[in-house]
This record gives C-alpha cells, structure tokens and sequence, in this order.
C-alpha cells in the first residue's frame, strides 16, 4: 500500500511507546488515525497533540482483551471513516517469572492482551476490510520472543509465537481469496518504551514483579521512532518479516539447524 496520504490508520497501543512512533509516522505520511487504548488520560492527551497539529484523530479507549471492545472499536471506525487501510494489532504487556511460578492469572493477562486482542483485531476488522475493497495492511506486533522463545518470560513467549504463526496463517488465507490486503509481523528486540512498566495497566494490580529486561544482551536499544519507520517501510513495500535487530540473526539460523537435527535450540540472549 504505496500511498497512504488521506488513509486510515487504527492502531492498538497507540497511546504509548512503538504504537505512538506509527501512529506519528502515521500522521506524517497525511494519515487519519484511528487510537485505541486502555490508558484514557495517556490517550486524550496524545489525541489532543494530534489535533492541535491538525491530524484528524478518533480516539477509543480500549481493552484489547475484550472482544465485544474491539467489535465496538471497528464499528465506530467503519461508522467514522467508512475504512480502515492500516491495521496494526499492537498493544502489550509482559509479566516476568519461571515458567511454573508465573500464576493463572499472569498467563490469562498476557494472552488476553498479546494473543487474544490481535485474534479480535483480525475477527472484528478484517471482514469489513474486505468488503469495502480498498487497498489495505495488517501489522500485528509479535516480538523477537516469538522467534526465540526467551527464558523468564514464558507467557509473553507463547502469546507472541502465537500472534506470528496467525500472521503467516493470516497471508496465505488472504492471498487465497485473492486479497491485495497485505500483512506485516513486527518481531522487535528491544525497544525504548514504558513495556517495562506493564504493570501499570494490570487488573487488580500486581501479582508478581514487573519483567525487567535482561542484561546478558548486547543489543542496541532501538528508539520507538526508528522502529516506526521500518514499520511504514513495510507496509508499503509489503514486506511481511520486520526484524529490527540483526543480533539475533545467529540465533535464529541455530535454531532452525537444530530443528532439523533434533537439538534443543541455544538460549537467545535475553532482552
Ligand atoms: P508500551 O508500554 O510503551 O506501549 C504499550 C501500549 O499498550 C500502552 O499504551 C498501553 O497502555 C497499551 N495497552 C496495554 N494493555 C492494553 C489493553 N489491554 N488494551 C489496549 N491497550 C493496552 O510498550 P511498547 O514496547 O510500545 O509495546 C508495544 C508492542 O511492542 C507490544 O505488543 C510489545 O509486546 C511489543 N514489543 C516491544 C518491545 C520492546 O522492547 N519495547 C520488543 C518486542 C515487542
């Protein structure tokens, strides 16, 4: 989807962090912006800045989690603006914990918002992408811990391995109805962003600590800015893997060798 002056982007998440960048890239590319979020002040006061430099902005507050918000988030959408061109399924949290230690209610948390709300996002928005026919793309946020399941963090792990096998699965179904709506995976390392702050957004507040990111990586942080921009790259060049972090590049390559040779793949570096 080359041109992107006059469309329409709905970003979840878009209050915050790497779905504030977009939606900023967004604007600039003379996009009207769709926001949804669970933070309502963070949320007003971010629409606000874009009104004021005269982007025209919708903005819902949102949990993801909910399937009958995201439903009620489309139809304001369609009802408002008649289309959604971008969709990018982004909002997310991340809990920290051995895998057995992390409680029910942090496995439920985290799916609900990294797994459920993009499979909500694709329920709710895609038949009526189709249907209007215009040109359209989907970005889910996945993460790096998708590729490369990251030890402490094993809800987070799955929920975004989730979201990148619905994302292939989601292309071949498109390009099977002979859809040009494209679809992007945005698999991250780690990027500068409240994520770390996750919990602030928790039902009923913290059960275990907050995940805070590992310091066995070398990597770069990346800035939400820049990681916009690879993001608006993809969509129109429809590109579908964005990977922002070549670090991982060995790891990756290991663990598909390993695949092949029954070897249990090298613990990634943790982000
Ligand atoms: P962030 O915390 O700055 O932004 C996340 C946004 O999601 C916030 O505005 C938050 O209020 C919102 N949110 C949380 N729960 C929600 C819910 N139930 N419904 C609607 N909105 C909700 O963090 P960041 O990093 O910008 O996160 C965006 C996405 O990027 C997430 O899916 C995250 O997993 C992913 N990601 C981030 C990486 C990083 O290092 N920052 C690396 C890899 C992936």
């Amino acid at each position: 989807m080359d041109d992107l002056r006059g469309k329409v982007a709905v970003i979840t998440g878009g209050a915050s962090g790497i779905g504030l960048a977009v939606a900023k890239a967004c604007a600039a590319q003379g996009m009207k912006l769709v926001l949804a979020d669970i933070e309502q002040a963070t949320l007003d006061g971010v629409a606000a800045d874009f009104r004021a430099a005269g982007v025209e902005v919708l903005a819902q507050r949102v949990d993801v989690s909910d399937a009958d918000a995201v439903e009620a988030l489309a139809a304001v959408t369609f009802d408002t603006f008649g289309a959604a061109h971008l969709l990018m399924n982004n909002a997310g949290v991340v809990t920290g914990g051995k895998a057995w230690e992390q409680t029910l209610e942090d496995w439920n948390w985290v799916l609900g918002v990294d797994l459920w709300g993009v499979v909500y996002g694709v329920k709710s928005f895609v038949p009526r992408m189709l249907a209007t026919g215009e040109p359209g793309h989907i970005v889910n946020t996945a993460s790096i811990a998708g590729l490369l399941a990251m030890p402490g963090i094993a809800p987070y792990d799955v929920a975004k391995a989730g979201v990148v096998s619905l994302s292939e699965c989601l292309h071949h179904d498109l390009r099977a109805v002979d859809s040009t709506i494209g679809v992007s995976v945005l698999c991250p390392g780690r990027v500068a962003s409240r994520i770390g702050e996750s919990d602030r957004n928790r039902p009923g507040g913290s059960a275990n600590p907050t995940y805070r990111p590992g310091t066995d990586l070398p990597p770069t942080l990346l800035s939400a800015e820049h990681t916009a921009d690879l993001v608006v790259d993809a969509v129109r060049t429809n590109r579908f893997w964005i990977l922002t972090h070549d670090g991982y590049d060995e790891w990756l390559t290991k663990r598909a060798a390993g695949m092949l040779t029954g070897e249990a793949s090298a613990r990634p570096p943790v982000f």
